[in-house]
């Protein structure tokens, strides 16, 4: 069924129903990066969200997932825009009508709303983010709301998630669902949220992403955990440098005053988010030099980095990534997202793309007893309606 007839099927055939879609995304560098002040290159993909709504007369509001048709319809009400444990999954949508009132765009009748998803749930690809800005795109587009832009949407989706679901997570995900362009990655500056597009021409290579099936929960892990200890990092280096985040400085001034960070632990978040960020910087300049096998290094290092320093990976993903790295043709691969599970990315020749499953599949389980999945993806565009 398509997600016109979805919507039907639950909500009714009569009256206006539109029908939107909004990616998922993948990070492929500039990792934990988004809340310090940093750079991050994530594009989004053709998978994603799609969903539709219709206006009500009413204030109610009412949820429907595909994905999770047993939960069936969820119905909230204009009137009680607070989250609720058992809406589940419809919290993501609700905070977002919330965050339009908090900002100053309130809207005047109630909606229903159907989804259907083909983003594996928990794996790093931001499906709650693809949610979030999906609802966004619907209200502004069904409710006539014309003064807000895609990154208003971004910003939106994020404040909604950090202050209604929960999880005090950065920028990229959202803007990079919001703002994706086809065959493009967002080099975004965190920091002031300048971007630029750099196209990703690569004929002789593809994207693979690869799911570790461990599912990550960024609001029960230690997510938030890595954001106050990076902020631990820079206040101490704030004693001694003229800062306002961790982006603002390189390896060397790092390295020169990393004795200041008293807590261990936190001079080895700051040193990740600080590399991390160089490391961004760098490889969107290879990419422009065509310089592949440069960006495929910078990749690898991130990964050692996320995986000693900022400790977010787990043991699957890591043989995921050493078992990558041991394949003829692969360029680069590393965890991607908010970590602790979820999905590896990995640029791999296209000649070696079959050779890439059948390793990685059968090495994976034979010394994680799980079969992991991978998608071969291509980059969309943002979220629209269609
Ligand atoms: C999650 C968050 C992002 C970002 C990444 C890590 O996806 O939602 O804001 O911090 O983790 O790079």
């Amino acid at each position: 069924m398509n997600i016109k007839e979805i919507f039907t099927s639950k909500f009714g055939p009569e009256g206006d129903i539109r029908e939107y879609f909004s990616p998922g995304r993948v990070n492929l560098i500039g990792e934990h990066t988004d809340y310090n002040g940093g750079h991050v290159f994530p594009c989004a993909l053709t998978i994603g969200t799609a969903g539709a709504a219709r206006k009500r007369d009413d204030r109610k509001i009412r949820f429907y997932s595909e994905n999770l048709s047993g939960q069936g319809v969820i119905e909230a009400s204009l009137d009680d825009l607070t989250n609720h444990k058992e809406y589940d999954w419809a919290n993501y949508p609700l905070g977002v009508v919330w965050a339009f009132f908090e900002k100053g765009h309130p809207i005047d009748s109630g909606f229903d709303m159907a989804v259907n998803g083909n983003i594996p749930n928990g794996s790093g690809l931001s499906s709650s983010a693809s949610l979030e800005v999906l609802t966004g795109t619907i209200l502004t587009d069904l409710f006539g709301i014309k003064d807000l832009t895609p990154v208003d949407l971004a910003l939106y989706g994020q404040y909604s998630e950090n202050n209604f679901n929960g999880c005090n997570c950065g920028i990229m995900d959202q803007f990079a669902v919001a703002m994706g362009k086809k065959d493009c990655a967002i080099f975004l500056d965190t920091a002031d949220l300048s971007y630029e597009y750099a196209d990703i021409k690569l004929p002789d290579a593809k994207i693979v992403i690869t799911n570790s099936k461990v599912k990550h929960s960024l609001v029960d892990s230690a997510y938030n955990d890595r954001r106050n200890e990076s902020a631990a990092a820079l206040k101490d280096l704030q004693t001694v440098l003229d800062i306002k985040t961790l982006g603002d400085i390189d390896e060397e001034t790092f390295d020169k005053n990393a004795s200041v960070i008293k807590d261990e632990i936190a001079r080895k978040r700051g040193k990740h988010a600080v590399y991390e960020n160089q490391r961004t910087i760098k490889a969107v300049k290879a990419l422009k030099e065509n310089d592949i096998e440069t960006f495929g290094k910078l990749m690898n290092a991130s990964h050692v980095s996320l995986r000693d320093d900022y400790e977010v990976s787990c043991p699957e993903v890591d043989v995921l990534v050493e078992e990558a790295w041991k394949i003829p043709g692969v360029i680069g691969s590393r965890i991607t997202g908010g970590g602790f599970g979820g999905c590896t990315v990995s640029i791999v020749k296209n000649e070696s793309v079959d050779d890439f499953k059948e390793k990685i599949l059968s090495t994976y389980k034979d010394k994680c007893g799980i079969d992991a999945e991978i998608y071969v993806v291509d980059i969309g565009d943002g979220a629209r309606r269609i």
